[in-house]
């Protein structure tokens, strides 16, 4: 039983509206669901037959889509047909980080936000519900509701005008286990004031989330908790890449630590993995959001409280590549390093605030060659995301990379590729093909003395010295050169 929702329209066809509303799609085959955006190219590939072109990488995703597609699941690029067509509406479009004016640097950009709400006013009919689904600043349901309210629907031809209420309904899950994510969540959080249309949000998620973890709220309750679970999330990240600097310092080992504590259940042992620093499309600009806010209402020390964070993140993205300079001799002009990894986590594509962009581009302004490997990122992607096109393929030896400017580099679809001659490795991202690398083999390739740089602790350090390599982990106080 589903209230009076029949048809769906989901505003964005991105990584949080395609997944959610696949996952939507599959439980409730009595919904028309219809995911719409203006980009073209994206909606060709979610329409491709071979369910490999999906505009985005996620695990289960594609059988989802192959079941549903055409059925109850369709994706268009005809948003005021399905916009009319809606009882609910999802706004999923992305809220990027404002780069100019009022807050910039800082606060979100809602441009797309406004104007899908005001696509929503000119083109829906009878009552519908409209569902933030993005990320939003607290209070932006008002911004939201006023633009409903007071624009003129564009279909004169209405015998009725249009009504809305307004709910947040905040996204939890996270890239590459978002189907598990959204089959399975830990909570499902719905804020709002009108009562029906909390419960006919409910009911859907009630096909197939027990109604204990469906909470409702108040709409701001509902935009803050999502702020604050990022910026928690993210500050569990920065504290422990702090403690891996210190055991680096002292001689400890940032895994045990991590350990020791995360198993006082008050602390829990999740997201305590030291890294190369966090990226992703939301921690950051969700902190710098609330930093924002905070600052606006009049709260500095709360907004330099969360702004520590994201600075720690800088500068423990920046202590790796610093470290790496200093390894080699204090220069890498010239110099060939294999980078293992792109995307900002494991089985994602995405490369969204990596922290591989600004080591990477550190590493280039020192005269490295990168060769950059990754199983999901595409060569297109990363040029986007150094600001640089890469050198032509090169295979053979090192002797004809002199032939290239300093600074440059190229994807490489093969890891030997990529160490061939290299001065170093650098892992940046945990796929797991990363962690059963032969070290031997690998060995042979490099050119000596060489390093082993990984900063996801997923190399087995025994074999990577016993190849006789130069190792170096994050966090590990030990000293591992040959
Ligand atoms: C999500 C959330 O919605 C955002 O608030 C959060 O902070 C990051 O994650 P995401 O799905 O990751 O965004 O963004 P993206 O993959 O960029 O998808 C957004 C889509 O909206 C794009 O495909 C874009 O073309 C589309 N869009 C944007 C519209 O269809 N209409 C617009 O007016 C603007
Ligand atoms: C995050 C939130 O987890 C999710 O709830 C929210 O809806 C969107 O933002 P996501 O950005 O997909 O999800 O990835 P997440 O798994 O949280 O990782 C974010 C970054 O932190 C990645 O760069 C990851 O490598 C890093 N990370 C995570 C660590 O460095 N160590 C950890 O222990 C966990």
């Amino acid at each position: 039983m589903n209230g009076q929702i029949k048809n769906i329209c989901c505003i964005g066809a991105g990584y949080v509206g395609g997944p959610t509303m696949s996952v939507l799609a599959a439980h409730c085959p009595d919904i028309q669901v219809n995911v719409v955006d203006i980009n073209h190219e994206r909606i060709k590939n979610w329409n491709d037959p071979n369910l490999q072109n999906l505009p985005i990488y996620e695990p289960g995703l594609g059988s989802i889509v192959g079941r549903c597609r055409g059925k109850n699941l369709h994706f268009s690029t005809d948003l005021q047909r399905h916009i009319s067509l809606a009882d609910m509406i999802f706004i999923s479009v992305n809220t990027p980080t404002k780069t100019k004016g009022i807050g910039a640097g800082q606060a979100s950009d809602l441009k797309w936000v406004e104007s899908s709400a005001r696509q929503v006013a000119s083109y829906a009919q009878g009552h519908t519900i409209v569902v933030e689904k993005s990320t939003l600043p607290v209070r932006t349901a008002e911004v939201i509701k006023e633009i409903l309210n007071t624009s003129q629907p564009a279909l004169t031809m209405q015998s009725e005008v249009p009504t809305f209420d307004i709910l947040s309904n905040p996204e939890f899950l996270s890239e590459g286990s978002a189907v598990k994510d959204l089959e399975d969540p830990d909570r499902v959080l719905i804020g709002g004031e009108n009562n029906n249309a909390i419960k006919a949000l409910s009911e859907i998620y009630r096909n197939w989330v027990d109604e204990d973890k469906i909470l409702h709220t108040n709409i701001w309750s509902s935009e803050l908790a999502k702020l604050t679970a990022n910026a928690f999330l993210a500050q569990r990240i920065s504290s422990i890449n702090s403690i891996s600097a210190l055991c680096e310092a002292t001689g400890a080992d940032v895994r045990e630590v991590a350990r020791a504590i995360g198993s006082d259940s008050r602390i829990g042992s999740r997201f305590l993995d030291s890294g190369p620093g966090f990226g992703g499309s939301c921690f950051k600009k969700d902190i710098l959001n609330l930093v924002y806010l905070s600052r606006f209402f009049g709260l500095p020390e709360v907004a330099d409280f969360w702004e520590g964070v994201v600075h720690l993140n800088t500068w423990h993205q920046k202590r790796v590549s610093h470290l790496i300079v200093k390894k080699l001799f204090g220069t890498l002009a010239g110099k060939k390093i294999a980078v293992l990894g792109f995307a900002f986590k494991a089985n994602t594509n995405d490369t969204r605030e990596s922290a591989a962009i600004q080591i990477c581009k550190d590493l280039q302004n020192e005269g490295a060659i990168l060769f950059i490997h990754d199983p999901r990122v595409s060569a297109k992607q990363i040029a986007i995301d150094l600001g640089s096109e890469p050198i032509d393929k090169v295979s053979g030896a090192f002797k004809q990379l002199t032939l290239y400017k300093d600074g440059d580099w190229s994807s490489v679809d093969q890891i030997s590729d990529a160490a061939k001659d290299a001065d170093a490795i650098l892992l940046l991202t945990e796929w797991e093909e990363y962690s059963q690398l032969n070290w031997v083999k690998i060995a042979k390739q490099m050119r000596k003395p060489a390093w082993v740089f990984d900063s996801r602790s997923i190399i087995n350090h025994k074999k990577v010295i016993e190849a006789g390599l130069n190792f170096w982990r994050v966090g590990d106080g030990s000293n591992w050169e040959v």
